[in-house]
């Protein structure tokens, strides 16, 4: 008996359906997914990305920090990222639009970095903790990125730019453009604007408030 013609229609079977879950699914799920304008702030949500924010990704994509970060605050009923202050709430589809490279990662050695432009205060505190992780994070198994810097030799006066790190008497730290980029995009992670799915999908504030106090209660 010929059996081609049942497995090709098996295969081909097959093909269709994992196409129709795994592509046309999310298409029509998440591809019209558009910013959301605020009439009240009369802009959008979330933000366009300046240019150099884009090149900050390119730079984070390149350098593999998603090897050991995630970019992805879990709901409170899925694990304790919101009471270890990762972020105020859940991400969402929408809060990467203007990713081109979404950088969601699997392995968290670090921690989530979705929102760390909220945890730090200046681009100087980011520097230093790529410059020198061992001194900003003591203890910590994050590599440095002394590549990212440059030391020069101090001619005439002290370039504003310059890190506030121990260097030899003369010389001065001071970011490249990359460095530049990667800070500008570290800056840039902060999703705190709350979507109309973000309030009613998932009220992960006061569920995380309950997590903490029974924390304490144990
Ligand atoms: C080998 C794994 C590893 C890689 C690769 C790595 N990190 Fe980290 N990173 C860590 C760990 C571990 C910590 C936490 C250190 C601690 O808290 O003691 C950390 C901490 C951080 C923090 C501080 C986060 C916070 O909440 O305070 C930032 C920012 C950061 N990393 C950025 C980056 C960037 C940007 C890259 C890529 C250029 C990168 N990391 C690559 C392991 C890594």
């Amino acid at each position: 008996m010929n059996r081609g013609p049942y497995i090709f229609l098996g295969a081909f079977a097959l093909l269709a359906f994992s196409w129709t879950a795994a592509i046309l699914a999310n298409q029509l799920g998440y591809g019209t997914l558009t910013p959301h304008y605020d009439a009240m702030e009369g802009k959008s949500f979330p933000a366009p990305q300046p240019g150099i924010v884009a090149r900050g990704a390119m730079v984070y994509t390149d350098l593999g920090c998603a090897a050991c970060h995630t970019q992805q605050v879990r709901r409170a009923d899925l694990g304790g990222d919101l009471t270890r202050g990762w972020g105020e709430r859940a991400s969402v589809a929408r809060d990467y639009l203007h990713e081109k490279t979404v950088q969601l990662g699997h392995n968290r050695i670090g921690p989530d970095l979705r929102n760390v432009g909220a945890r730090y205060e200046s681009p100087e505190d980011f520097y230093q903790l790529l410059y020198a992780p061992e001194q900003a994070l003591p203890g910590s198994n994050m590599p440095a990125y002394r590549f990212l810097f440059e030391e020069s030799k101090i001619s005439g006066e002290r370039s504003k730019d310059a890190l506030d790190v121990a260097v030899a008497p003369g010389y001065q730290v001071i970011p490249t453009e990359r460095a530049r980029s990667l800070v500008a995009y570290l800056s840039y992670l902060e999703d705190v604007y709350a979507y109309p799915e973000t309030q009613y999908v998932y009220p992960e504030k006061e569920a995380s408030d309950d997590a903490a106090a029974e924390e304490e209660g144990q």
